[in-house]
C-alpha cells in the first residue's frame, strides 16, 4: 500500500466533535427512524453523509469574507468572481447561483420544453428532478459496466457512444442538449474520459446538438484524466479543464464540491442570447445577476475556493485520501467500486450483508450498524437509472444501489479514515446478526430524504 501524503496545509482552527455513548446511539437511531437524514450533526462523530458544502475553508477564504462589497448591483466581488470563472471555463458569460440545483433550474428552465429528452452519462437526483420539472425526460446512457463493482475500469462515468448514437438517431428533434456529468455519484464518482467527451462532441455535431457539463466535481474529474489517460500526464489540471470544456457549449457548477465553499454555484455559457434568458430567470428565482442569491462576500470566497480547488498538490492529496479509505475497506473484504475516484468511497452493500435481500434494505442496515458501532454517518440508497436496452430498443427504469462514504474536503485526517475502517471492521464481523429493515414511512416525493424504517425481528 502506498503511503498517504501529508496534506499540503496545516490546521489553524478546530471544531470539537463528540461520540455519544452506545446507549445514546441506540436511542438516537430509534428516534430517527434509522434514517441518516433525521440525526443531528451534534450526534455524529464522523460525518460522511456528503462531500457537498462540507469543505473546510482556508485562511485566505475567511479573509475574503471580510472583503465583501455588499452592494445590490455591481459589487466588485462579482467582477472578481466573473474573472476567475471565465479564466477557468473559457466561457464569456458567468451567472452566479446559490448552489448547483439553482443553476439547474436557471439553465434547464431556459432550454427545456415539455416532451424533450435529455440524454446524459448519468443524471444526479436534483438534475433528474429539474429536468422532469420542466417537462423533460432524462435518459442515462451509461454502459453495463455500472452494475459491476469488480470491473476495474478507469472511466466508469463514460457515456456509452453506441447508446448515444441510438438515442440521437431515434429522437434528435426532441433533444435540446446533451448533459455530461464529470464525476457523478451515480457512477460511483468515477470520471469521464477526455476521449469520451470528444466522441460525444462528434456525435452531437452530426445533429447540431449542444453539450453542457455538470462540473461540480470537474477538477477531480480532470485530475483523474491527468493520472489515467494517456497524453495528459504533462498537462496542468487547469489546461485539462479548459480543453474538456472547449468541447461543450457551457457548464454549471455546484461550487459546494470542488469549489471548496459551503454555499454557491454558477452557470457559465458562451451564447449571449442564452445567457440573457438565464439572467431573466435568475432575477425571478435567485436575485440580480451580480449576486445570484448569495451574499457578495460568498462570491469572493468562491473566487478563492475555485483557484484552491484547482491546486494540484491539494488534488493529489485529496484523491489519495479517497483511495486510502477504499484500500482499507477492500482489505476487510468489503467490495468497493475500483479504482476509487473523487468525492468518496462507494460500497456494494451486498458484500457486507449477503444474507439480506433487496427488500430487507441492506443499505439501511449498513447505516444503522456504522452509526451504532462508531457514530459514523453515511448513506445508502437505490438510484434510479433510465437505461437504454439496445437489444430491445427500449428505455427501462433500473436502479443502482450502493452506500456512499463521501469525504468532506480538507476537513478530515488519515486517522479519521482509519477510525472509519476500524468501525467497518466491527460492522463486517457482526453483519450476520443484522436481520434487515422494513419501511415504515416513504413519501412519494424525495422519498429517501424523509423515510423512516424499523428493524426486522
Ligand atoms: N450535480 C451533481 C452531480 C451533484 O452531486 C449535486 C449535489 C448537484 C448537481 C446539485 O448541487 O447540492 O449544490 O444543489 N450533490 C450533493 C451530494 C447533494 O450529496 O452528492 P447542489
Amino acid at each position: 500500500m502506498r503511503e498517504t501524503l501529508a496534506p499540503p496545509f496545516r490546521i489553524k482552527a478546530v471544531e470539537y466533535v463528540r461520540l455519544p455513548d452506545r446507549g445514546e446511539r441506540e436511542r438516537i437511531l430509534r428516534e430517527a427512524g434509522y434514517s441518516p437524514f433525521r440525526i443531528r450533526s451534534e450526534e455524529v462523530y464522523i460525518d460522511l453523509l456528503t462531500d457537498s458544502g462540507t469543505a473546510a475553508m482556508s485562511d485566505e477564504q475567511w479573509a475574503a469574507m471580510m472583503r465583501g462589497d455588499e452592494a445590490y448591483v455591481g459589487s466588485r466581488n462579482y467582477y472578481r468572481f466573473e474573472g476567475v470563472v471565465r479564466e477557468i471555463t473559457g466561457f464569456e458569460h458567468v451567472i452566479p447561483t446559490h448552489q448547483g440545483r439553482a443553476a439547474e433550474n436557471v439553465l434547464f428552465g431556459s432550454l427545456i420544453k415539455p416532451g424533450d429528452i435529455i440524454p446524459g452519462n448519468t443524471h444526479f437526483d436534483t438534475t433528474r428532478a429539474h429536468i422532469v420539472d420542466k417537462g423533460g425526460r432524462p435518459i442515462d446512457l451509461i454502459g453495463e459496466w455500472l452494475w459491476d463493482f469488480e470491473h476495474e475500469y478507469p472511466f466508469k462515468g463514460n457515456l456509452d457512444p453506441a447508446r448515444l448514437e441510438y438515442i440521437l438517431k431515434e429522437h434528435h428533434e426532441r433533444i435540446p442538449f446533451i448533459l455530461l456529468t464529470g464525476v457523478n455519484n451515480v457512477a460511483c464518482s468515477s470520471p469521464i474520459s477526455m476521449e469520451n467527451i470528444k466522441e460525444t462532441r462528434e456525435l452531437a455535431e452530426r445533429y447540431d446538438i449542444p453539450i453542457y457539463i455538470d462540473a461540480c466535481r470537474f477538477f477531480e474529474n480532470c485530475y483523474l484524466i491527468k493520472l489515467r489517460e494517456s497524453g495528459y500526464h504533462n498537462k496542468s489540471v487547469a489546461e485539462i479543464v479548459r480543453e474538456a470544456l472547449s468541447y461543450a457549449d457551457g457548464c454549471y457548477m455546484s461550487c459546494k464540491k470542488d469549489g471548496l465553499v459551503n454555499i454557491g454555484g454558477f452557470v457559465s455559457v458562451g451564447d449571449e442570447e442564452l445567457a440573457q434568458r438565464c439572467r431573466e430567470r435568475l432575477v425571478l428565482y435567485e436575485g440580480f445577476p451580480t449576486y445570484g442569491g448569495l451574499a457578495r462576500r460568498d462570491l469572493e470566497v468562491m473566487a478563492v475556493g475555485l483557484m484552491e480547488g484547482l491546486d494540484e498538490r491539494y488534488l493529489e492529496w485529496r484523491i489519495r485520501q479517497v483511495e486510502y479509505l477504499g484500500e482499507l475497506f477492500s482489505r476487510l473484504g468489503v467490495r468497493v467500486s475500483r479504482p476509487t475516484g473523487g468525492s468518496g468511497v462507494f460500497v456494494d452493500v451486498y458484500s457486507i450483508y449477503p444474507h439480506l435481500t433487496d427488500e430487507k434494505l441492506p443499505e439501511v442496515a449498513l447505516f444503522a450498524d456504522m452509526y451504532l458501532e462508531g457514530g459514523v454517518r453515511m448513506v445508502g440508497a437505490p438510484f434510479p437509472v433510465d437505461f437504454v436496452d439496445l437489444e430491445r430498443g427500449e428505455v427501462e427504469r433500473r436502479s443502482f444501489k450502493f452506500a456512499r462514504f463521501a469525504i468532506p474536503r480538507r476537513a478530515l485526517t488519515k486517522a479519521h479514515m482509519e477510525y472509519v475502517a476500524a468501525v467497518m471492521g466491527r460492522v463486517t464481523e457482526r453483519s450476520r446478526l443484522n436481520k434487515g429493515f422494513r419501511v415504515v414511512y416513504w413519501p412519494e416525493i424525495l422519498g429517501h430524504f424523509f423515510a423512516r424504517f424499523e428493524p426486522i425481528g
